[in-house]
């Protein structure tokens, strides 16, 4: 979707237009601090090797891993070998990693060390000289946020942030953006004062994956769905994102978090905002910014949030057969702890298209399996000419879009059963990606560090977008501090009881995906 809007200076030879032309990046470095994260490791450094299996890396490209390790080069490297041989999506092939591998540098520092900015300047300085990465560096803050601006005062401190004339440099950030809407102000402050929005890339790894963008593909580049696309056909839509893993080892992340802020605000708002939003008028990050954030804009409350939020935490149960303890039994969660792991909210989308069609997001881990999808859930037929018992079986029209696993569309509608009665039933229409494609789908940080290396905005969300998503989620967060604790349910199912009775109120019901 974004072969338009691309920053040619990276690459002149390519032609935007022309989609036979493989995207490949300029000269440039990745550098990464948290290098030693979990994320860098099951993620980001496998997503560099892949790129460069597919061909998608210049000759010359560096990866630089900034860290508080007495590590050498060698160390770094044996480092991301082994993330790379256990997480990559492609098979592990020796002239490609030794390539790579060549460009590999290590900085040992703290964020608050001058003398580590000055060795990561040098570093950078030496591989222009070296590998001719031309001056083209991309920084990406995969940190807790509180050490944001240590890094970015640095880097602008150390002359790290500027570049000369036609090079470029870029600061990538990984979500949370904040923790409500107030520090993601502060946070959007300190990044502003030193990078300009366009060498600024939040990440938002959903909008990486492929079925995500397939959400723009099935409703813009198809004449069927969007007539029905609005309150007159839909009865509501269901967004969720369902996990079996529990929290794992992030306790210190995930207890101040909780499943909404680390979710919600992001994945599941910006799922529903390609869900809603009027088409843009090109896949251009500006274009597709000013439909999202009306979407966000328009989004309305409920005014009993009691009625129409839930909340749970996981107790004891079962996951894949396994007998697993509870959240408050997890190493470093404090017993008395009330963070979410499951949130289920209500929203409506104040526009004319969606007038009254309730929106509803929900989110959970330990939960039955792991599935994220969005349905759209069409109202019944105005008129049935059958009678009652010849539609029991009958449920209601649906889209559901696969984002993973599974990754494909479903159709539901009613067909009629074999026989001489007339009995109708539903049935299914399914599209599978694995069983319409040949090539295999890239991993979401893939795209995303492909996109940010060749200066490509259209898939990571902006400040405005962010800020919207926060004032949404702030007043459901407060409400939830002040009124009672999040409800227990047992691993393994589909969460707590008062997530199902608040779908009842609304005469409606989740589905068990
Ligand atoms: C992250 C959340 O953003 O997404 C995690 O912080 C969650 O808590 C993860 O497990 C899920 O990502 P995916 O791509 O496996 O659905």
């Amino acid at each position: 979707m974004s072969q338009l809007g691309v920053d040619n200076h990276s690459n002149p030879l390519r032609d935007p237009q022309d989609r036979r032309m493989p995207r490949i990046a300029g000269p440039c470095s990745l550098v990464i601090f948290g290098v030693t994260g979990d994320l860098s490791r099951k993620k980001l450094m496998p997503a560099v090797y892949d790129l460069a299996n597919r061909g998608l890396l210049p000759p010359g490209f560096s990866l630089v891993g900034f860290a508080r390790r007495d590590w050498a080069h060698q160390d770094f490297a044996q480092i991301v070998h082994d993330a790379v041989k256990e997480h990559s999506r492609t098979g592990f092939r020796e002239e490609v990693w030794n390539q790579l591998a060549e460009g590999f540098r290590f900085v040992p520092g703290d964020f608050s060390d001058d003398d580590a900015f000055e060795r990561l300047r040098l570093t950078v300085a030496e591989l222009d000289e070296v590998r001719g990465t031309g001056g083209n560096h991309a920084f990406y803050l995969s940190i807790p946020p509180r050490f944001f601006p240590d890094v970015i005062g640095q880097l602008k401190a150390h002359g790290l942030a500027e570049a000369d004339g036609e090079s470029w440099r870029r600061v990538v950030v990984e979500k949370p953006f904040g923790h409500d809407l107030a520090s993601a102000r502060e946070l959007n402050d300190v990044v502003s004062q030193v990078f300009p929005p366009e060498a600024v890339f939040r990440i938002d790894h959903y909008l990486g994956k492929e079925t995500v963008q397939n959400i723009l593909a099935l409703r813009f580049a198809n004449n069927m769905f969007e007539p029905v696309w609005n309150g007159r056909y839909v009865d509501h839509v269901q967004i969720t994102m369902a996990e079996d893993i529990g929290i794992g080892g992030r306790a210190g992340y995930y207890d101040s978090i909780g499943a909404a802020r680390d979710v919600i605000q992001n994945h599941l708002l910006q799922l529903m905002a390609l869900v809603a939003m009027e088409d843009p008028i090109n896949f251009e990050a500006g274009s597709l910014r000013i439909e999202k954030q009306k979407v966000l804009a328009s989004v309305q409350l409920p005014d009993d949030l009691g009625r129409h939020t839930a909340r749970g935490q996981y107790a004891a149960g079962w996951a894949g057969g396994v007998k697993v303890g509870g959240y408050l039994d997890e190493k470093d969660i404090p017993s008395s702890s009330t963070t979410e792991t499951f949130a289920a909210i209500r929203l409506e989308i104040g526009t004319r298209r969606w007038g009254g069609v309730p929106f509803f997001l929900r989110t959970g881990k330990r939960l039955g399996r792991r599935v994220t999808e969005v349905a759209v859930m069409f109202k019944k037929a105005p008129h049935l000419p059958f009678t009652d018992t010849q539609t029991e079986a009958l449920g209601r029209n649906a889209l559901v879009m696969r984002i993973q696993p599974d990754e494909g569309a479903t159709l539901r509608f009613g067909a009629k059963v074999p026989g001489t009665a007339m009995e109708i039933r539903d049935v299914n229409m399914d599209f599978a990606y694995g069983g319409a494609f040949v090539e295999s789908s890239p991993e979401a940080y893939e795209r995303l560090i492909l996109d940010v290396l060749l200066g490509d905005p259209p898939l990571f969300p902006q400040h405005e977008e962010v800020e919207l998503s926060w004032q949404i989620l702030d007043p459901i967060i407060d409400y939830w501090a002040k009124h009672g604790q999040p409800e227990q349910y047992p691993s393994g199912i589909w969460g707590p009881k008062s997530a199902d009775e608040m779908l009842a109120r609304d005469g409606r019901s989740w589905r068990r995906p």
